[in-house]
């Protein structure tokens, strides 16, 4: 190890500890939340954790207890290994009454566990807990859930619910009391109202064969979105997706950003996924046009690992394509690092927030950025709600600008980004997943 790193590892350690000092006790772990026991079973039996996937999907399309409940049970009735609990679920099928205390248990799991992710059905009933969050000192990101529409009406309806979301955001945004650390950085002035919004949703024509159709017609609804955020003040970030819908994407976002409107504002952001292989490349073409573009308002790119993991391997085997993401976590995170240097680097043409609930990975990118000399309000940390709360809240009170991704929006239409979260979480190679089985500070600290 050269002195260098040593230092650097050194900085995570005093960093990643000092953080790790200020979350309370286990008791309050994300992932223990949850409902314990069938987290802690799918972890470990994976014809269970498929189960009980497909169950988490048909939820909001049953009409009754029993009718969930008949679902449960046949999902279950797939599982090879009858376990205690699982035998008792499925003798409690057999009767009305039965299914009824079932299927009332199973709903209301899964609704206890979309709680903890989605902050409320429509932005007005979010805005409680958005100005709660900004007077803890935690800025925030609106997700308008919904994805992969199929009609134009439905892209119709998903714009006019950004457009209003943008207005409702920026207007209860005003009167907020100041929170200086949330407002400005060394670029200068931070919008309070933030949307996250999915191309897919935008448009039902975003197909891998025909990019340009995809992109012509989303680039019809982002643009009004577009004007609506420059005026209102709002800062609107494009979320990346899955890697079939990636180049049509970035393209997109880089063209109309490019666009003499809107070379001034708003307040506008992409995002990286470092679980692909190409992504030093994709960074590349990001930080080549924004040298190139000069933008009045630096492109915020928001740094992941990627949320679609288990998609892009099935996807890709069952095709017989190469995998596009690593199939190596410690390489993904190897990665992660290696992108939060060039990131950073690359200020102050760009604005960096790093996301992640990975203490490692969050301690790194504090840590790098302080040993560059460089302020830590030039370095934005995100987390997911109900997943990142006590990393959230440590960071906060350290001073950090924390921004937490909050979810809006109704069971139906949270149902994907749901089951993305367990998939994520039940992996056991997620952080949060070692974190809960009690790995040591110095493992969870230590290089990829
Ligand atoms: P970790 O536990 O350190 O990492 C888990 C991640 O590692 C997995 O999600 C996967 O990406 C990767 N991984 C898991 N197993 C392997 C393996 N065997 N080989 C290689 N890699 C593996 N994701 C998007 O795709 N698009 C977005 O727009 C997006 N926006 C986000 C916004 C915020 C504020 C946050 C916090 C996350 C966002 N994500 C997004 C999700 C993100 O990509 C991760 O899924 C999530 O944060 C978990 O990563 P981690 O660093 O917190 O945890
Ligand atoms: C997702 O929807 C957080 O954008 C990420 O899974």
């Amino acid at each position: 190890m050269s002195t260098d790193d040593e230092a650097l590892q050194r900085a995570i350690e005093r960093i990643g500890g000092d953080l790790a000092a200020a979350f309370p006790s286990s008791a309050r772990h994300p992932l223990k939340a949850l409902d314990a026991r069938a987290m802690e079973m799918a972890s470990s039996d994976q014809e269970l954790k498929a189960a009980l996937f497909r169950f988490v999907d048909v939820v909001p399309a049953c009409r009754s207890l029993d009718d969930l409940a008949r679902h449960l049970t046949g999902f279950l009735d797939q599982v090879p290994e009858r376990t205690p609990p699982l035998a008792a679920a499925m003798r409690l099928g057999d009767t009305k009454t039965g299914r009824k205390a079932l299927g009332a248990a199973a709903a209301g799991g899964v609704k206890h566990m979309a709680h903890r992710f989605i902050v409320g059905e429509t932005p007005g009933s979010a805005l409680g807990v958005l100005r709660q969050l900004w007077l803890r000192g935690v800025a925030s990101s609106v997700d308008l859930l919904g994805e992969a529409t199929v009609t134009e009406s439905e892209a119709d309806a998903y714009a006019a619910r950004c457009t209003s979301a943008l207005e409702e955001l920026a207007s209860a945004a005003r009167s907020w009391s100041s929170r200086p650390a949330l407002e400005r950085d060394g670029t200068g002035p931070l919008p309070r109202a933030n949307l996250s919004v999915k191309v897919s949703a935008l448009t039902p024509l975003l197909r891998p064969d025909a990019p340009d159709l995809g992109r012509r017609d989303a680039a019809g609804r982002l643009r009004p979105l577009l004007r609506r955020a420059a005026a209102l003040d709002a800062h609107l970030h494009i979320d990346m997706e899955s890697f079939d819908s990636l180049e049509a994407v970035l393209d997109l976002v880089l063209e109309l950003f490019s666009e003499d409107e809107f070379r001034t504002g708003p307040s506008a952001g992409i995002v990286i996924q470092a679980y692909l292989r190409d992504s030093p490349q994709q960074l590349e073409q990001v930080l080549d046009w924004a040298r190139a573009t000069n933008r009045t308002t630096p492109l915020l790119i928001r740094l992941v690992k990627g949320a679609y993991w288990d998609h892009e391997i099935v996807e890709a085997r069952q095709h017989g394509w190469p995998t596009p993401v690593y199939e190596v976590k410690a390489d993904c995170d190897r990665n992660f690092e290696a992108l939060t240097r060039t990131l950073l680097a690359a200020r102050p043409g760009v604005r960096v927030a790093v996301a992640s609930h990975n203490l490692r990975s969050v301690a790194h990118a504090i840590a790098v950025n302080r040993l560059a000399g460089a302020d830590d309000r030039d370095l934005e940390i995100q987390v997911l709600r109900g997943l990142g709360d006590d990393l959230q809240d440590a960071l906060a009170a350290r001073g950090f600008r924390v921004r937490t991704y909050c979810p809006v929006g109704d069971l139906v239409a949270g149902m994907a980004y749901l089951v993305r979260r367990l998939l994520e979480n039940t992996s056991n190679e997620s952080f949060l997943h070692e974190q809960a089985r009690g790995a040591s500070l110095e493992e969870l600290l230590a290089a990829p």
